[in-house]
């Protein structure tokens, strides 16, 4: 199992097959076979240059299509994902290569990490929300009917290949999603980033721009300083949980239709920002900042539909991974790159916080 550091991260436009190649060829000892995990969008999208890429490499290989979706993110899923790779002839030498958004690389890394206590991998993410986010750091992940990602192992893949090209074919919806990711990336990281985002006009980041490349480059190379100094999540690892504490509740509610899972980080932002605002722990400039740069970005700005009732506000909110003893962990921003980790904050006056933003 690579450590954080050793994770190779090559970020560019129209360099896919070449990295993966010389990423394979590099391998040491020699994988035995590449067996490639990908969603059905990203074969149509990237599966001709994996193929070739793998060939060039020398390498035998084998190519397997995941279940596809959030909803399909299960211990069954990769309970048939496993026993494919078996299947396919899978033994303690094999590479596993994961291609695809987060939840394709979620899924495969978790099987990874288990399948013959343990095979090396690595990841091709092909959605922007994977690029800046899930596809770093080494954290695999299934979800339980009881909440999301509720089991999963900390795997760290040998490479990470994003190809900006490869996002050609992401639909709008999915973009603007990486980029509520990369919002929280920038309020994480420092006034840097947050300027390389606001001096990106908009029609940039809705493309495979140079400008998107450095992005997405700043956002993984933030996440991985600091999984790097905190690879098994005590504290700092924690602050990537921005927005998320709401996020994960609003998407439970209001299902991924309404809300995909960038877009309830957005609304979660700006929940932190009022509670930050409401605490006297930032400034209204700076909350005004924030919300001008999503709108910019055109995130969403308010819950879709009807808010759940306080008590059922309260019960998802306490589902959440960080909760303890009935209280939660909370984020608040201060300022670009200074964030603080709130304990023993009670679940009702986070629920009340929801209400206030959006009730
Ligand atoms: N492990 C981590 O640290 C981490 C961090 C953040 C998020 N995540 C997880 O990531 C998941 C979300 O990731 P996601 O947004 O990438 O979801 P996803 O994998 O479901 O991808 C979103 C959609 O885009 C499609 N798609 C993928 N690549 C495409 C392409 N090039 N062209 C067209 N369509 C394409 C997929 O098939 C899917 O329909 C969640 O399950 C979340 O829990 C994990
Ligand atoms: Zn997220």
């Amino acid at each position: 199992m690579a450590t954080p550091p050793n994770t190779r991260l090559d970020f560019g436009r129209a360099m896919l097959r070449e990295s993966l190649t010389k990423r394979l060829r590099a391998l040491r000892p020699r994988p035995s076979k590449v067996l490639v995990v990908m969603d059905r969008h990203a074969q149509q999208a990237v599966g001709d240059r994996i193929e070739r890429a793998v060939a060039d490499a020398g390498l035998d290989m084998e190519v397997m299509l995941a279940p596809h979706g959030e909803k399909r993110k299960t211990m069954a899923s990769a309970e048939t994902i496993a026993a494919r790779l078996i299947r396919r002839g899978a033994d303690r030498s094999s590479f596993v290569l994961a291609v695809g958004g987060g939840v394709t690389s979620d899924m495969a890394g978790f099987v990874a990490s288990m399948l013959l206590r343990g095979l090396r991998w690595g990841v091709v993410p092909t959605t922007l929300l994977s690029m800046a986010d899930a596809s770093i750091g080494g954290k695999t992940a299934v979800n339980l009917p009881e909440g999301k990602n509720l089991i999963g192992t900390f795997h760290f893949p040998e490479f990470v290949i994003a190809d900006v090209r490869t996002l050609h074919t992401l639909p709008p919806r999915e973009w603007l999603c990486g980029m509520g990711e990369v919002v929280k990336s920038a309020m994480l990281s420092g006034p840097v980033l947050m300027q390389q985002l606001e001096n990106t006009a908009p029609g940039q980041l809705r493309r495979a721009s140079n400008a998107l490349v450095d992005l997405v480059r700043s956002c993984a190379h933030h996440k991985t300083k600091v999984v790097t100094a905190d690879p098994f999540e005590g504290n700092q690892r924690k602050l990537l949980n921005l927005g998320h504490t709401y996020g994960h509740a609003f998407e439970t509610t209001a299902g991924p239709t309404k809300l995909a899972h960038g877009e309830a980080v957005a609304l979660g932002i700006r929940c932190a920002l009022r509670d930050s605002l409401e605490r006297g722990m930032c400034s209204e400039a700076y909350a005004q900042r924030i919300l001008k740069l999503m709108a910019r970005i055109g995130l969403p700005e308010t819950y879709p539909g009807k808010l759940p009732a306080q008590g059922e506000l309260r019960r998802l909110l306490l589902r959440d991974k960080k909760a303890a003893h009935g209280t939660l962990e909370l984020i608040v921003p201060i300022r670009a790159g200074h964030n603080a980790l709130i304990r023993g904050v009670e679940a009702r006056d986070v629920a009340a916080v929801i209400r206030r933003e959006f009730g």
